[in-house]
């Protein structure tokens, strides 16, 4: 418990410093909850968000695209059943006036102090403001609670303008809002968030295929894109009386982190079957017909939806976390970030090994800051600057020193292995690029 208390600790800190995730409102005393990213963090993020998006979008021709609006049409929850439904039962002690959600107990007395409970009252979760210059109840509206219902109210648009056919799926990633009750554990549960989500569209009698299909796929996403360790991540199927009544199944994927419950485990995606649900639910509040032709069949339906619903929050938080190590080198501890290349923040650093040499070495920076992120270091013993770079997680360092001036050749130095090659400045590009193609370990 200690070791891993300390290493969200350690997590939380570093993040601070090097500039991953700031809490907001920080000089005001913070705001509970609500967290900026900073230079390298949203470098990570968006990282993370194009991975997805060229996996789940632009490899595919069978999934699109959206961006809807954060602030959505009132009847859209309303059809869904968010305006009714989307609360959380919370109790009050009479004594020590600490406050729970009713479904997290398992007595009906304080679990502090054994006190007495009230009745429970509902909580909405759904963040109101309003719209326009009036603030009565006919201007409130709703910041999303979950990107997808507007991929369901906006079925038909979507279909017509694509022409798609059966299956197909449509995808977003954007922010949503909760007002949870209680939040902790950094990013991990916030009240303002990052979703990726996407709806694939299939005919009802072939939901199964597509359910198995997508936990196979999304699973894979994290250990290959990502590059996450298998050992930490599992499936977890729900149970019956999980489910909500409408959906066939359920199973999320999850990871080990160092916070979560008994057996170790936190949700950082859910793979749901929600049958036609949704499309039925705003096909009934709006009177307007969702359902499509399946050319294969002929069949007039409303499709059947499986869902893949992640959170961006969490998986920058686990990135981080599986990428954290604590090494011993040469009598030293060093702290490195072992991203997989596809994510790390910066992929290379050019070092000249003395000031002298720096005007020499920025002529190789200026070679590869047009492909991708670098960094120019100057400062500090050369040691000093390695360790640096390992903390920030990036992959290779490029040492220009006096024998460079003479040979024109430069030293990548690997963060993992430690080992180091000597390549020509006119061949680094070509170099760096099928580095970043196959990793250190598969270069040529
Ligand atoms: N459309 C389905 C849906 O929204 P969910 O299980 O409520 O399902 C999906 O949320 C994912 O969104 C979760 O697996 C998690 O990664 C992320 N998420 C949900 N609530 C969150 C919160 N308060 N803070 C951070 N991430 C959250």
């Amino acid at each position: 418990m200690q070791a891993t208390e300390d290493l969200m600790k350690k997590i939380m800190s570093l993040s601070k410093r090097l500039g991953f995730v700031y809490q907001s409102g920080e000089i005001y005393g913070g705001l509970q909850s609500a967290w900026d990213y900073g230079p390298l963090g949203v470098e990570l993020k968006r990282n993370i968000t194009e991975l997805w998006w060229n996996e789940m979008v632009r490899s595919r021709s069978d999934v699109v695209g959206v961006d809807t609006a954060i602030i959505t049409h009132t009847d859209v929850w309303r059809s869904s059943g968010h305006l009714k439904n989307f609360h959380d039962p919370l109790v009050d002690c009479r004594e020590c006036r600490s406050r729970f959600r009713q479904d997290h107990l398992e007595g009906d007395r304080c679990p502090e102090c054994g006190g007495e409970l009230t009745e429970p009252r509902n909580f909405g979760l759904m963040f109101k403001t309003f719209m326009g210059p009036l603030e009565d109840d006919s201007a409130v509206v709703y910041l999303r609670p979950e990107t997808c219902q507007s991929i369901f109210a906006q079925f038909q648009n979507i279909v017509t303008s694509t022409r798609k056919a059966l299956p197909f799926g449509i995808a977003q990633i954007g922010k949503a809002f909760r007002n949870e009750i209680t939040v902790r554990n950094f990013i991990f549960r916030s009240r303002e968030f990052e979703q990726m989500e996407m709806e694939f569209f299939c005919n009802p009698d072939q939901w199964e295929k597509w359910y198995e299909y997508w936990i196979q796929k999304r699973f894979s996403w994290y250990t290959d894109a990502l590059g996450i360790r298998k050992e930490n991540l599992r499936l977890r199927k729900h149970e019956e009386k999980e489910l909500a009544h409408y959906a066939t199944g359920c199973t999320d994927i999850e990871y080990r982190f160092p916070f979560s419950g008994e057996e170790g485990y936190g949700e950082l995606e859910g793979i749901a079957s929600r049958t036609d649900y949704d499309l039925s639910a705003q096909m009934q509040g709006s009177g307007k017909d969702l359902t499509i032709l399946d050319r294969e069949t002929g069949q007039k339906v409303t499709p059947f939806v499986v869902e893949t619903s992640g959170g961006v929050g969490r998986t920058f938080l686990m990135v981080l976390l599986d990428a954290y190590h604590e090494e011993e080198v040469a009598g030293d501890t060093r702290v490195v970030l072992k991203f997989h290349r596809n994510l790390a923040p910066v992929k290379a650093a050019v070092l000249p090994l003395s000031k002298k040499l720096a005007e020499e070495a920025q002529k190789v920076e200026e070679i590869l800051r047009p492909h991708w992120p670098v960094v120019f270091d100057v400062t500090g013993s050369i040691g000093k600057r390695y360790r640096r770079n390992d903390e920030t997680g990036t992959p290779y360092c490029i040492t220009f020193d006096f024998d460079s001036l003479e040979d024109r050749m430069v030293t990548i130095r690997d963060r993992d292995t430690l080992q180091q090659i000597r390549v020509g400045i006119d061949s680094l590009e070509e170099v760096m690029r099928g580095l970043m193609a196959n990793g250190w370990e598969e270069q040529e």
